[in-house]
């Protein structure tokens, strides 16, 4: 029997919390997954009961994450798990009330808690040492886990000295950096895809693939989350993190055994062969853009928070370089990928939100069949979608029928999540995650010398995109992103 279990969200009226957490929490509940004797606290300073926490949760269930599927009756038996204690607990003494929660509560001195930290990053290091005056971290990593959002930092040095920081009251065992991509199925299918069958794998390096795309591309605008965004930009908020761990899962060697320290030494390894580029040289292998209409929404942004009186005269407007798309091309130093590039792009305001890994293999060394005049063989592309219509394809020639010649057409082998899996839906990330964390299951969390390993990669070219003198290359909302893309790469797969 698993000694009782108590989460706690520092951050808990926040947007993460009631999007992602709550539902997440109650989705592993009614799958069976939550030992019942789970509690769940929610830390914040809005001065609530615990029903009124209770009513607030529910509210947003209702009407914003599970709306005509909301069943009150259900919700009502998970709901009694869910407290709340009002703390500000960034501040010196801010976790005695929890310290305190805790002594009333917990009587299991086997007790088990994990903690979330669901809010701005620049409160971790405070929230941690007002965790540490009053021991909550105390207990071992089978007893005291931590799950940590991003960003983890903003460069190299700002993570370094996070994980010095959250290293002063945390083994590294103990945290758990969140990177919600590595909780996607599709994405782990990748392993599974290349280790569980015998066909890929001995295709899978120089000797046969020319080169690899990976692409995040999103629908959605920046809008309602402009202040973080335009300090962070596409290549912060999504290539250091998101894409590079995905580049990973594509490139590493498989370890001996599935578990988290040798999953993460094979990621390590491939990171520390990714060729570091300069900044003088990130116009050759980097293109930028900006979506038509942020710079306005910039502004309108900044005028509204003149308007309340606050000083915005650090906040960009019409000058925000921050590229919203970004495509770079990345090389890794390894017999297995000498000499394939890997293009990575993500953008927001696209024609459509679509991710997905693109093997394109090298054409035949000769061809036999006569090519019509000026037709190009299509060569073997392998897709796997990550999201939505998440499906895995390959594309090969075929013998168009026909009682003379021989005329070549492509034709795609597909296999459909939908399809195939038919009564199980793709689980969200954050559940996976979440339960991993409960298990003590670090696999899918970042650890530090990958997170430091990634803005190293990163840091010369935000440095270029920072200092660049012109502004990112405008592109229509709905479009495929900015004509500069394709100086890098003439063949992207189109977006969707
Ligand atoms: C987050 C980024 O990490 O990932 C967001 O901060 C982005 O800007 C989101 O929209 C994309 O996640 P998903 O799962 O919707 O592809």
């Amino acid at each position: 029997m698993a000694h009782p279990l108590t989460v706690v969200i520092f951050g808990a009226s926040g947007d993460l919390t009631w999007r992602k957490l709550i539902p997440s929490l109650f989705a592993l509940a009614q799958r069976g997954k939550l030992q019942p004797d789970a509690r769940i606290v929610g830390i914040g300073r809005t001065k609530h009961t615990d029903d009124a926490y209770r009513e607030e949760l529910e509210k947003q269930m209702r009407e914003q994450v599970l709306k005509e599927k909301f069943d009150k009756a259900t919700w009502d038996a998970f709901a009694k798990r869910i407290h709340y204690v009002i703390t500000d607990a960034t501040k010196p003494g801010g976790c005695k009330p929890i310290a305190d929660w805790f002594a009333a509560n917990e009587t299991d001195p086997e007790a088990r808690r994990l903690y979330y930290f669901s809010m701005a990053p620049k409160y971790y290091a405070a929230i941690s040492s007002a965790m540490a005056e009053v021991g909550l971290n105390k207990g071992g990593a089978a007893r005291r886990r931590l799950i940590i959002e991003k960003p983890f930092g903003t460069n190299l040095a700002t993570a370094k000295a996070l994980n010095d920081e959250m290293h002063k009251h945390w083994e590294e065992n103990q945290l758990y950096r969140i990177d919600h991509y590595l909780g996607k199925d599709t994405v782990q299918n990748i392993l599974v895809f290349r280790f569980a069958n015998t066909l890929f794998e001995p295709l899978w390096n120089a000797s046969y693939i020319d080169h690899v795309q990976i692409t995040v591309a999103e629908k959605v605008r920046v809008d309602g989350r402009l202040d973080y965004y335009d300090g962070s930009g596409v290549m912060r908020d999504m290539i250091q993190n998101h894409l590079l761990q995905v580049l990973t899962m594509v490139a590493m060697e498989d370890p001996n055994k599935y578990n988290a320290d040798n999953l993460r030494n094979e990621k390590m390894k491939v990171l520390s062969t990714i060729k570091v580029h300069s900044e003088a040289d990130a116009p050759k292998v980097m293109a930028l853009g900006q979506y038509k209409g942020y710079l306005d929404a910039l502004e309108k942004e900044k005028e509204e928070l003149r308007a309340k009186g606050e000083d915005v005269s650090k906040k960009a407007g019409r000058n925000s370089r921050t590229p919203t798309f970004a495509a770079i091309k990345l090389e890794l130093d390894s017999r297995r990928w000498h000499g394939v590039p890997f293009y990575l792009r993500s953008g927001k305001a696209l024609k459509n939100r679509y991710s997905e890994v693109l093997i394109q293999f090298k054409c035949p060394a000769r061809l036999m069949f006569p090519l019509p005049a000026g037709q190009m063989l299509q060569c073997n592309r392998l897709r796997m979608v990550i999201q939505p219509n998440e499906s895995i394809s390959i594309n090969f020639q075929t013998k168009v029928p026909d009682v003379d010649g021989v005329s070549l057409k492509p034709h795609d082998l597909t296999f459909d999540y939908k399809k195939s899996f038919p009564d199980q839906a793709i689980p969200e990330a954050y559940e996976r995650l979440i339960l991993d964390a409960i298990m003590g299951d670090a696999s899918l969390f970042m650890r530090a010398d990958e997170i430091e390993r990634a803005w190293e990669i990163m840091d010369p070219l935000i440095s270029a995109a920072e200092h660049a003198t012109e502004q990112p290359e405008q592109y229509d909302v709905g479009s495929n992103g900015p004509a500069c893309a394709n100086k890098l790469l003439d063949c992207w797969q189109p977006i969707g």
